[in-house]
């Protein structure tokens, strides 16, 4: 399980007045899982679309479905999000003030619980969750949009993230988020990531399939 490679297309950089032809062409490229960003113009600079979205997406693809909510307050949608159909729901530790309730409340309804830090946020203050979570997301731009520059010392926390649950022999999955590309995927992954989510790398390509 902490040796899965799976690729995360985020349809954030997608066009949004087509998104099941957009979700198809990924689909066919070999996407793992669909990532779905959301936002609500509070925690991040930016709003997307919540459950009622997730929830079409739902009807039109059988892959999984990880939700990354970057969101104040999460814990008074995360039900929404549930009966949307997702599969992974994500909230940030930033976000959240009883973390451990909040993830504990995810897997009691049969989804799997992530928790994600922004980058100036340390990896040590994840220490007392770990044991309980399925998924870390480390995000390696400041959440907000898509398309920008990969944080380089993202990857010294990766690394980190990856030692501490060789470490203690966690079982959760690394996620990263944020302006992975193909020059710098392979770096990314050494470092000890599962689930590479990429966007604009790909929904800005012409060929969405290929990329
Ligand atoms: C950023 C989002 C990301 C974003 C990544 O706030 O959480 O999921 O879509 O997109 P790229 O790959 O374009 O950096
Ligand atoms: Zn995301």
């Amino acid at each position: 399980m902490v040796n899965q490679k799976l690729l995360a297309p985020s349809i954030l950089s997608a066009d949004f007045s087509n998104l099941s032809q957009q979700i198809r062409l990924v689909e066919v490229g070999g996407a793992d899982i669909i990532h779905c960003d959301v936002m609500d113009g509070k925690f991040v600079p930016n709003i997307t679309f919540g459950p009622m979205v997730i929830s079409a997406i739902r009807k039109i693809t059988n892959l999984p479905l990880d939700a990354h909510l970057m969101v104040e307050n999460p814990d008074c949608i995360i039900d929404e999000f549930i009966n949307a159909g997702v599969n992974y729901l994500t909230v940030h530790q930033e976000a959240v003030i009883h973390l451990h309730r909040t993830i504990d409340y995810i897997k009691s309804k049969g989804v799997k619980a992530g928790v994600s830090i922004n980058p100036a946020t340390p990896v040590h203050v994840l220490k007392e969750i770990l044991e309980y979570v399925d998924l870390v997301l480390i995000m390696s731009v400041n959440p907000g949009f898509g398309g920008q520059k990969f944080i380089h010392s993202s990857l010294r926390k990766i690394k980190e993230l990856s030692n501490l649950r060789d470490e203690m022999g966690y079982n959760f999955l690394i996620e990263v988020d944020g302006g992975i590309t193909k020059e710098n995927i392979k770096e990314v992954s050494e470092a000890g990531c599962n689930i590479f989510v990429v966007g604009w790398s790909i929904f800005g390509n012409d060929n969405k399939t290929a990329a």
